[in-house]
C-alpha cells in the first residue's frame, strides 16, 4: 500500500475513535487541538487524493449538496409500531407479564420472566444501515416499510458512529446491519436554538421560526433539503435494537465499492423478499453469539453506539413496576424528553416464538407516562394589576389536565413574551407542566388560528384604576401609574402588609380586604387600624364573633419589629431580608426615611437599585404621612439610635434568648440585641456570652447551668440595654 494511503485510514480509524471517546462515552484522551491537527492532516490527504475520500471519514460528516427532495428507499426489516399501555403503573406491567406468561405457556410456579426496561425516548425513530461497517445509509420510519433517507443529515450527527469499532470480544461485525434507534434534541441545545431563531427573527428575517418543542425541532432538523442547517442544529441519538441482519460471508460484499455502487447493492438488498424475514437476522445474531437483547445492546455499545445508561435488565412484574416508578422521578431530571418506559422480552429465542400482531411485537409494550404537554383553547387573555402595579398578562385556558394537574392559566409574563408567543384569543396553543414547573404555553397551533383574529395588545390604562400604564426605557414590565388609587395596588398591598412575614394580622383573608377596599372602608393600611365592630360588620356574612376576631388579630399586630414593618410597607425592592439589614444597620424609622442613597449603599447587600428606590419611597409625602398615622394608631417596636461610626458595644457576643418576655418577643429581643453588635444563636454552648432566660425557661436553661454560662432574667436583660443605649 501506498505509505499515505495506509496513513490516510489510520487517521480516519483514529479520528473516528476520538470522536467516540468524546460524544459518546465523554471520555476525550486528546484535546480540541490535537484533534484538529489530525483533522487538517486528513483534510490535506485528501486535498492531494480525491480518490481516497470514502463515506467513513470524518470530513464526509459536514457538507454535501443541497437536495431538492428526500429519497424514498425501502427498509431491510419493516420498521414496527409498539403498543401502548396507558394504564396505571401496575396494570400496565401486570397484564403485559401476565400475557407473556400466558403465550410461552410458562406455569405459576415457573421462574420470572426477564426484561430489558429502556426509557421511550420522545423523537424520531430512525433505520441505519451499515455495510461492512461503514454508515451507507439513513432512512426515517416513513410507513414502515419505506421511508425517507436522510443519510447526510444523519452523519453530522457526532454520536452516530460513520464507521463501526471492531468489538474487541465476542461478535464481530456483520456485512449487513441495520441500527434501529432514537434521534433526539436534548433540552439545552433545544433552547439554544430557539435563542437564535429568535435572534434571526429580530433581524427580520423572514422564513424563521420557534420551535414548540425538542421533538418538532428535531423532526425539523431532520427533515432539512440543507445539511448544513441540519449539522447547526445538533441531534443526539440512541440506539434500541436491531433490523436486518447478515453476518460475515453471508451476501459476500465486495470491499471498497464506491457509494453509488453501494447504493445500488443495498437496493438489491432490501428488494429481495427474505430480506424482510426477522427469524433470519434472528439466527445470525445466534449464530454471533448474542442470545438476548440485553447482549444485543451491549454488543451495540462496543460497535461505538450511544446506549441509555438508564436501560436495565429486570426481573418479572415487580421489576417493570419499579423501574416505571423511578423513571417516572428520574424524568424531569433527564436532560431530554421521554414519554414513556418501554419493556421488552430479554431472550430472542422467546421473541421470535411471540411474533406479531400486524405491525406490533408481540414481545414488547411500551408504559406511557401522564403527558407534560397538552392542547387546550385560550379563552381570553386577562391583564392582572400586582402590588407593585405591574400589568400581568395571563392567558385563561380551558381547562386541561397536563403533567399531573389541571391547569386554567398560563402567565404570559410581559409585553415582549406574549408578543414574542403571538397567543391570541381563540387559539389552539400547546400548554406545557413539567415536574413542578408552573405551566407554560409552548406554542400556537397556526394552523388552526381564525382568520379575525387579532394580535394581543397590552393595554394603554390600568384595567382597574384606568391610570395611564407605561412601561419605562429600558423595563420589561408595564406599571399602573395609578399607585394607591388604584384598589388592585390596594388591595395588594394591604395584603401584603397583613401577610404573615409581615405585620401578621392573622384573621384578614384575602375575601375580607377585597370586600372592605371596595366598599372604600379601608383605603390605606392605616384605615385597618381605624376599623370598629359596626364599620365590620355592615360587611355581607360577618357575624359579630368573627368580626371581633378580626380586630383582636388587628390588635396585636400593633407590636411588631422594625424589620416587619418595614418589609410590611412594600417598598419596591426591600424583601424580607434586606429589611433586616435596613433595621439592623440604623436601627430607627427615622434614620431610614432620611437616609440618602450614599448612605443606604453602606447597608451589607444594598446596591443602587436597592437605595433608589428606598430614597424614592420615603421621598413621598403621603409615604411618611401614613408611618406617621401607623404610628399615632399604636403600631409600635423597639427603636434603638445607633451611631453608625461607633463600634457597637455588645460587638463580639453572643447571646442565647429563651422561654417567654413580658415586654418583648422573641424577634424584638433579638433586633435590640443585634443592634448593639451582639450575635443571636439558637444554642448554648461554651462561648455564649449570656442566656436570657424569660418564664418557662427549659433545656436551654439547664444547659446554661451546667456549663456555667451566664443567666440573665428579663430584668437584667432590661438593664442590659439600658446600659449600652444610653452609651
Ligand atoms: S422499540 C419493535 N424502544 O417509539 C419495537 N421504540 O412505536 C420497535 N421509541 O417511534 C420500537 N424509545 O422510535 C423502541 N426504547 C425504545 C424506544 C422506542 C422510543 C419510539 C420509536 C417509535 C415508537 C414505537
Amino acid at each position: 500500500m501506498i505509505p499515505s494511503l495506509q496513513r490516510y485510514n489510520e487517521l480516519k480509524k483514529d479520528l473516528n475513535e476520538h470522536a467516540h471517546r468524546y460524544y459518546v462515552l465523554d471520555a476525550p484522551v486528546i484535546s480540541d487541538a490535537q484533534y484538529d491537527l489530525l483533522y487538517q492532516e486528513l483534510e490535506a490527504l485528501e486535498r492531494d487524493h480525491p480518490e481516497w475520500i470514502s463515506a467513513d471519514s470524518p470530513t464526509q460528516r459536514v457538507g454535501g449538496a443541497v437536495l431538492e427532495q428526500f429519497n424514498s428507499v425501502r427498509h431491510g426489516q419493516a420498521m414496527l409500531s409498539i403498543k401502548t399501555q396507558t394504564d396505571s403503573e401496575e396494570s400496565g406491567a401486570k397484564s403485559f407479564d401476565d400475557r407473556i406468561r400466558k403465550e410461552l405457556s410458562l406455569a405459576q410456579n415457573d421462574s420470572q420472566v426477564q426484561y430489558v426496561a429502556e426509557l421511550k425516548f420522545d423523537g424520531l425513530a430512525i433505520n441505519l444501515t451499515y455495510l461492512n461497517g461503514v454508515l451507507v445509509r439513513a432512512a426515517t420510519r416513513g410507513d414502515g416499510a419505506y421511508g425517507e433517507e436522510v443519510t447526510q443529515n444523519v452523519r453530522s450527527i457526532m454520536q452516530i458512529p460513520i464507521q463501526l469499532r471492531s468489538p474487541i470480544k465476542g461478535a464481530p461485525i456483520p456485512e449487513w446491519l441495520e441500527v434501529r434507534g432514537e434521534v433526539y434534541m436534548k433540552r439545552s441545545d433545544f433552547d439554544r436554538l430557539n435563542l437564535r431563531q429568535l435572534e434571526k427573527i429580530a433581524q427580520g428575517l423572514k422564513n424563521e421560526k420557534t420551535f414548540v418543542n425538542p421533538r418538532n425541532a428535531a423532526a425539523g432538523a431532520l427533515r432539512q433539503l440543507d445539511s448544513k442547517i441540519a449539522a447547526e442544529r445538533k441531534l443526539s441519538f440512541f440506539a434500541y435494537g436491531v433490523g436486518a441482519v447478515r453476518g460475515k460471508a453471508s451476501i459476500a460484499l465486495n470491499t471498497n465499492l464506491q457509494q453509488h455502487e453501494l447504493d445500488s447493492v443495498l437496493n438489491a438488498l432490501t428488494q429481495d423478499e427474505t430480506a424482510s424475514r426477522v427469524e433470519i437476522s434472528l439466527n445470525e445474531l445466534r449464530a454471533m453469539g448474542l442470545s438476548s437483547h440485553w447482549e444485543v445492546l451491549s454488543w451495540l455499545k462496543d460497535l461505538g453506539f450511544p446506549v441509555a445508561s438508564q436501560t436495565q435488565c429486570v426481573e418479572g412484574v415487580d421489576g417493570l413496576i419499579d423501574f416505571h416508578t423511578r423513571m417516572g422521578i428520574e424524568r424531569t431530571s433527564l436532560p431530554y424528553d421521554i414519554d414513556g418506559v418501554v419493556y421488552k422480552v430479554n431472550r430472542l429465542d422467546w421473541q421470535l416464538q411471540l411474533g406479531f400482531v400486524t405491525r406490533e411485537p408481540r414481545w414488547a409494550v411500551a408504559h406511557k407516562y401522564p403527558p407534560q404537554e397538552q392542547f387546550t383553547t385560550v379563552l381570553g387573555i386577562e391583564v392582572q394589576v400586582g402590588r407593585t402595579g405591574k400589568l400581568t398578562p395571563v392567558a385563561k385556558l380551558a381547562p386541561v389536565f397536563v403533567g399531573g394537574v389541571t391547569v386554567t392559566n398560563a402567565t404570559l409574563h410581559n409585553e415582549d413574551e406574549a408578543l414574542r408567543k403571538d397567543v391570541r384569543v381563540g387559539d389552539t396553543v400547546i400548554v406545557r407542566r413539567a415536574g413542578d414547573v408552573i405551566p407554560e404555553i409552548v406554542g400556537v397551533v397556526l394552523e388552526k388560528r381564525a382568520d379575525q383574529s387579532l394580535p394581543f395588545e397590552m393595554p394603554k390604562r390600568c384595567p382597574i384604576c384606568q391610570s395611564p400604564a407605561l412601561r419605562e426605557p429600558g423595563q420589561v414590565d408595564h406599571r399602573c401609574t395609578g399607585e394607591l388609587y388604584c384598589s388592585a395596588q390596594r388591595m395588594q398591598s394591604i395584603w401584603h402588609f397583613a401577610s404573615k412575614r409581615a405585620m401578621n394580622i392573622e384573621d384578614l383573608g384575602e375575601k375580607l380586604i377585597e370586600q372592605l377596599v371596595q366598599t372604600q372602608i379601608v383605603k390605606t393600611v392605616a384605615d385597618l387600624y381605624r376599623l370598629g365592630l359596626s364599620s365590620l360588620m355592615v360587611l355581607e356574612r360577618m357575624a359579630e364573633k368573627s368580626a371581633s376576631n378580626v380586630l383582636k388579630s388587628i390588635e396585636s399586630s400593633k407590636a411588631t419589629t422594625l424589620a416587619k414593618f418595614l418589609y410590611a410597607l412594600g417598598i419596591r425592592h426591600v424583601g424580607e431580608s434586606t429589611a433586616k439589614d435596613l433595621a439592623k444597620h440604623f436601627g430607627s424609622i427615622d434614620a431610614i426615611m432620611d437616609a440618602s442613597v450614599d448612605q443606604l449603599l453602606e447597608v451589607r447587600d444594598v446596591g443602587p437599585v436597592v437605595a433608589m428606590s428606598v430614597v424614592a419611597f420615603f421621598s413621598q409625602p403621603h409615604h411618611r404621612e401614613l408611618i406617621e398615622q401607623l404610628r399615632a394608631l399604636g403600631v409600635h417596636w423597639q427603636e434603638v439610635q445607633i451611631d453608625l461610626d461607633a463600634v457597637k458595644p455588645l460587638q463580639g457576643s453572643t447571646y442565647v434568648i429563651t422561654g417567654t418576655l413580658n415586654g418583648f418577643s422573641r424577634d424584638q429581643a433579638q433586633e435590640l440585641l443585634e443592634s448593639l453588635g451582639a450575635k443571636v444563636a439558637s444554642s448554648v454552648s461554651k462561648k455564649t456570652t449570656a442566656v436570657i432566660a424569660g418564664a418557662e425557661a427549659g433545656s436551654k436553661l439547664e444547659k446554661a447551668q451546667d456549663l456555667g454560662v451566664p443567666v440573665l432574667d428579663e430584668e437584667a436583660f432590661l438593664a442590659l440595654l439600658a446600659q449600652h443605649r444610653s452609651e
